[in-house]
């Protein structure tokens, strides 16, 4: 715990721009938060939170709220745990960057949730190649408060460490789940519709709209080995979304022992990260009002 926290960023080498990895656990530097830096905060904070009232899902705004982070100043780390661990047990402990995936596993599956201590600059409120403590921070954690998805994340931990174990075929299946779920996920929230719960999606305005309001992208209903098998796009906006009807239904769909589908899956081919199957129950969106969907899907 607490090194002096740096601040770890991808890296131009001459394989291209590559990702760098930390392991180290720092403690927020919060005093060290330039004027600039609780500005961006307030920007971003602020343009979000517009576009995600009736976007984003009830829980996640409630929870927000609930956790006391505004767009006033970057939240202190040790604030916010105070609610979450009296809520879900869950702890954010401050990382410099990306986390090797064991280490990553291994924190989620204790209950301490990974955050970037550093913000973006004011040239990237729209775009950054790699997690910062705004998507970190505003898009994870608010959702920790939440007992089901709190548990799922522990859940996903534990079934990284074991896939981790598997090989790295497995990890490739697993984290197509994480992505597609936890960082891109929509949820059908009763009568209102489809509403984002991903936190890839809720901290980027331009995915906000697009993942609900455009007609690009395919809304598939969730289906763990169909997401397993899709690939996925990391540099621009996804073109398949997966929906959940509920949190409890996420957790139930990915209880069972995933070494066996593993092994099926590894016979099989990938699918393009836009493919669409006979078999996928496709959402539609509605044509009346606010976000509702034809049929029962
Ligand atoms: N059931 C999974 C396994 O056996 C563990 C897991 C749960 C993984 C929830 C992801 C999400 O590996
Ligand atoms: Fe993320």
């Amino acid at each position: 715990m607490s090194a002096t926290p740096r601040r770890v960023e991808h890296q131009q080498t001459d394989k291209g721009y590559v990702p760098v990895y930390t392991t180290d656990v720092v403690e927020q530097p919060w005093d060290s938060y330039t004027p600039a830096d609780h500005h961006v905060w307030a920007q971003l904070f602020s343009r979000q939170r517009k576009l995600l009232v009736g976007r984003a899902s009830d829980e996640f705004l409630r929870a927000q709220d609930a956790m006391g982070m505004s767009q006033d100043a970057i939240p202190r780390f040790e604030d916010l745990n105070e609610v979450l661990r009296a809520a879900t047990g869950w702890e954010l402990i401050g990382v410099e960057g990306l986390l090797p995936e064991l280490t990553f596993f291994e924190h989620l599956a204790h209950r301490r949730f990974p955050v970037t201590w550093w913000i973006r600059k004011e040239e990237q409120l729209d775009y950054l190649a790699e997690p910062d403590l705004f998507h970190d921070l505003f898009g994870h954690v608010p959702l920790l408060m939440n007992p089901v998805f709190a548990d799922y994340m522990e859940a996903y931990g534990r079934g990284g460490v074991k896939a981790h174990g598997i090989g790295p075929e497995a990890l490739v299946h697993l984290t197509r789940l994480y992505w597609y779920t936890v960082e891109f996920g929509l949820i059908r929230q009763g009568d209102d519709g489809l509403r984002i719960y991903g936190s890839g999606i809720v901290s980027s305005s331009g995915e906000s709209v697009h993942c609900l309001e455009s007609d690009a992208p395919n809304r598939i209903g969730f289906d763990l080995e169909r997401i397993m098998r899709t690939r996925y796009r990391i540099d621009t906006y996804q073109k398949t979304y997966f929906v959940i009807g509920s949190f409890e239904q996420l957790m139930q769909a990915t209880e069972p022992d995933f070494a066996p589908i593993y092994g099926t899956l590894a016979k099989q081919e990938s699918l393009p990260a836009g493919a669409v199957l006979d078999t996928d129950r496709v959402h539609h969106r509605g044509t009346g009002e606010g976000w509702a969907q034809d049929g029962d899907v």
